[in-house]
């Protein structure tokens, strides 16, 4: 047992450093095997996927572009759902194999608002690369391409995921006791 203090929170180790980044390499040997030939774009959304991201990206045999981008989400002026905009996304998408690399989805939210702002753009494909899955959380299903872990709907932070603003730097994953 490995418990850790966030804030106000007590947590317990729940995947080690060796277990991800096992299950990183897998995830990137999928990839590179389903995108021999092609030159996909890695869309990273920030600020949580910055490890998974990084981590996955070193193991890829493939050429592959990368760009980071962040999310911002506001009300919109009459629809009562939450509009998701990006920031930092520069590139072209038209024709492009994309893949999106989230830290975690939860209920789902997040990508289902701005999965249409991409598909827009019109790329050849587009596929989401997950290191994380709640799939008991789940509100607006998804498909994600590539799932690292599915975990229960307990709270988690490390490996680039905070509790409020703390915890990003932990190599570990822990859960919320
Ligand atoms: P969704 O829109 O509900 O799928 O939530 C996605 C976002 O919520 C993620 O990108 C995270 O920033 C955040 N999030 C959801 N669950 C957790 C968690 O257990 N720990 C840290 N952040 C989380």
């Amino acid at each position: 047992m490995a418990i850790i203090k966030v804030h106000d929170k007590s947590f317990d180790i729940y995947l080690s450093e060796e277990t991800i980044l096992q299950r990183v390499k897998e995830l990137a040997a999928v990839i590179n095997k389903d995108y021999t030939g092609k030159r996909p774009l890695f869309i990273a959304i920030l600020n949580g996927s910055f490890m998974f991201a990084t981590d996955l990206f070193k193991q890829l045999t493939i050429e592959a572009e990368l760009c980071f981008i962040k999310l911002a989400s506001y009300k919109g002026m009459k629809s009562s759902g939450n509009v998701v905009t990006s920031i930092g996304l520069e590139d072209d998408l038209f024709g492009r194999d994309v893949i999106i690399v989230e830290d975690i989805v939860d209920t789902g939210k997040t990508l289902h608002n701005f999965l249409p702002k991409l598909v827009h753009q019109q790329p050849k494909s587009l596929k989401i690369a997950a290191l994380l899955h709640k799939s008991e959380a789940t509100e607006y299903p998804l498909e994600i391409n590539y799932i690292g872990f599915d975990i229960p709907n307990k709270f988690v932070v490390g490996y680039g995921l905070d509790y409020d603003g703390l915890g990003r730097n932990l190599k570990e994953i822990y859960q919320v006791i």
